[in-house]
Parts: C-alpha cells; sequence; structure tokens
C-alpha cells in the first residue's frame, strides 16, 4: 500500500461560471492549498451545474472550465499532488445523482436556502428547468462519490454539504444491517478564514456590504494585472462621509480595511494605520496606495505560476485528464459498493 491511502480524503470544486477572485482565495482556494498535504485531494471542476445557468453557451462553460483550471494551477494547486477532475466525465456521479434523488423529497430539495436564494437572486421565478433543483442532489453525488473526510467550502454552501449528510445517513439507514459497515462517511464542511469577503462596491439598498462576486462587478480577479489591480483599488468606495484626510473616517463598513485585514500581512501597519484613519491622521489615497502594494504582492507568485500554463491549452487538458482517471478509479468503487448494498448486481 502506499502512504497516499492512508490520508484522509478531501473533496471540493467549483462551478465554472467565470474566473475566480479574492473571495475565492479566502472562502476555499486557501484551505484547498495549506491542505494539500496531509489530505487525498480531488477537486471538482461542475461544468455540468454551469448548464443551470448557462444553457445556451456551451463554449462559455468550456472556456470558463479551462479558466477555473488555470486559476487552481496557478494559486498552487499541484497536479501531482491533487487530482482535478471534470465532472461530466465521471459517469459514477450521474449514476449516484438518480439513487440520491430517490431519498430526498422533492420538498426537501426545494426547502434547500441556497437553492431559494439562486432562484430569487438570479431572477429564475418559476421557470426554472428541472435540472436547476437536480444540481444539488447532484452536488451530494459529486461529494459522496468520493466518501471525503472534509469539503473545504464558502459558508454559501453549507446548505448542500447538510443536504449531502442527510442522504449518507438515510442511504445507511436504508441499506446496511448494523453488523455493516457504513460506506458514506460523516462529511464535515470546513469554513475558510474570511468566510464572507466584501467587494470594492459600497453597500446594497439594505446598507449592508455586498460579498465579493463578479457578476456584481466588485472583485479583484486573481489573473487581474498589477495595472487592474491598481485602478480598482484606487477607485474603490471606503467611507462617504471622510471628504478630507483630516476627516476622522470609519473602519467598519469599509471594504479598505475588510481587505487589508484579510491581505496585509504586516498587522502593526494595519492597526496604527487604522488609529490614524479614525483620528484623520491619514489620507484614504496612502491606504489605498498601501493595499495595491499588499494585493499585487499577493497576486505576483499566482502570476508567474500562471505564465507556466497560459497559453498551453493542451498542457492544462493532459492535468485535466489524468486527474480524470484518478478520480474515477474512486468514484468506481464507489458505485460498486452501492450496486452491491442496493441489490442490483446481476452479475
Ligand atoms: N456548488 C459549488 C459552487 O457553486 C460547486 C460544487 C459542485 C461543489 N460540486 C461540489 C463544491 C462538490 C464542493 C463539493 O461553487
Amino acid at each position: 500500500m502506499t502512504e497516499a491511502t492512508h490520508k484522509p480524503r478531501l473533496l471540493t470544486g467549483d462551478t465554472p461560471t467565470g474566473r475566480l477572485h479574492l473571495g475565492h482565495y479566502t472562502g476555499t482556494l486557501e484551505n484547498r492549498l495549506s491542505l494539500q498535504e496531509q489530505y487525498e485531494c480531488y477537486f471538482i471542476l461542475a461544468n455540468k451545474h454551469a448548464f443551470t445557468t448557462l444553457l445556451d453557451k456551451p463554449e462559455t462553460i468550456r472556456r470558463h472550465t479551462l479558466e477555473v483550471a488555470l486559476d487552481w494551477l496557478a494559486v498552487g494547486i499541484d497536479p501531482e499532488k491533487s487530482s482535478m477532475f471534470i465532472q461530466s466525465e465521471v459517469h459514477e456521479i450521474d449514476e449516484l445523482t438518480f439513487y440520491f434523488s430517490m431519498l430526498l423529497p422533492f420538498n426537501r430539495v426545494m426547502r434547500n436556502p441556497t437553492l431559494k436564494s439562486e432562484i430569487i437572486n438570479k431572477g429564475l421565478g418559476d421557470a426554472y428547468p428541472f435540472g436547476f433543483p437536480l444540481y444539488a442532489v447532484g452536488q451530494t453525488a459529486d461529494i459522496l462519490a468520493f466518501r471525503p473526510d472534509i469539503v473545504p467550502v464558502g459558508k454559501d454552501q453549507l446548505p448542500h454539504i447538510e443536504m449531502t449528510r442527510e442522504v449518507a445517513h438515510r442511504f445507511n439507514h436504508l441499506y446496511e444491517s448494523d453488523s455493516e459497515t457504513s460506506i458514506f462517511p460523516d462529511v464535515q464542511p470546513m469554513l475558510g478564514r474570511v468566510d464572507r469577503l466584501v467587494g470594492l462596491n459600497g453597500p446594497a439598498e439594505d446598507g449592508t456590504l455586498q460579498k465579493m462576486s463578479k457578476s456584481l462587478n466588485n472583485a479583484i480577479l486573481l489573473s487581474d494585472s498589477a495595472e487592474e489591480v491598481r485602478q480598482k483599488v484606487m477607485s474603490m468606495y471606503t467611507d462617504p462621509t471622510r471628504l478630507r484626510a483630516t476627516d476622522p473616517g470609519h473602519i467598519e463598513n469599509n471594504p479598505l480595511w475588510a481587505l487589508h485585514d484579510a491581505f496585509n500581512k504586516d498587522k502593526q501597519w494595519v492597526e496604527e494605520f487604522k488609529e490614524k484613519y479614525r483620528t484623520g491622521n491619514v489620507g484614504d489615497v496612502q491606504v489605498k496606495k498601501q493595499l495595491v502594494s499588499v494585493i499585487n504582492d499577493f497576486l505576483e507568485p499566482i502570476r508567474e505560476r500562471r505564465v507556466q500554463y497560459e497559453n498551453n491549452e493542451a498542457s492544462v487538458i493532459e492535468i485535466l485528464k489524468a486527474g480524470t482517471e484518478k478520480a474515477r478509479i474512486v468514484a468506481q468503487e464507489t458505485i460498486e459498493m452501492v450496486k452491491d448494498r442496493i441489490g442490483q448486481k446481476y452479475w
């Protein structure tokens, strides 16, 4: 047995709906990177889930899928250690989805808070396709196909993990006798250091700051150039009550400071300058310039790694192909166990 087989297992991933940003980093990518050594890692590119909203743009889904893979490689996911794979190529996930859909009452799926808020936020009304709620069931299969110990995700994904745990319990309960060991573990979610990074623009109508999101156009992308970062930060929202550098400033509800808190490693500087800001002893421009340099320092190694793969789609595809093959081995083991437990092995 190789050492890798003794490691606990981790599964997580992203729906490819666009390039990743700093919020993805603090929410989950950072955890993925730090756990890469200790865990046997599987990272899913949930390309089929992108069809819930981009049904008419399959080429865009393909492009986003490769862009997210590139973002993963750029932040430092190491394909030698971790398996990055394409959801649609692991058919065992689809098989599981069907059986799992039987274990979840329809109303239970529709009560999933993430699904409910997506229906509202995306303005889907009651015209969403059947596949829309089905994706949430599918996500339980994405996860359980790998029987992982942990699933590092952003806060918005917790309802999906909760549903996954319910499916696992129901399956274990229905199809196992006491003497048998459970196929499915009690999967644990793991939240990021900053569970909701704020975006660069001002508060929403309800007065709260919006989270960083590409669709709200308030994000710094992991693929932004140094100049793009500079422009975005220099024009970002700060404290609207402060007109001059000598006016007292607010730290709370101010994305300028939320981003310093999340990315500036020099905590002493942050504390010192927060005090100066509060008392009108430093201008926004200086604090912003410091943030530009903090974020660009953070992104620089990511940019360097990106160039190795950029403009070389074939190398990214090779990595995904190899990762998908490894991932399928585990998913196939799971489906064999499942078929056995549910009495559907005929030869
Ligand atoms: N729903 C997740 C997102 O929108 C992506 C995803 C699909 C996922 N399957 C998963 C995340 C399994 C964790 C585990 O980003």
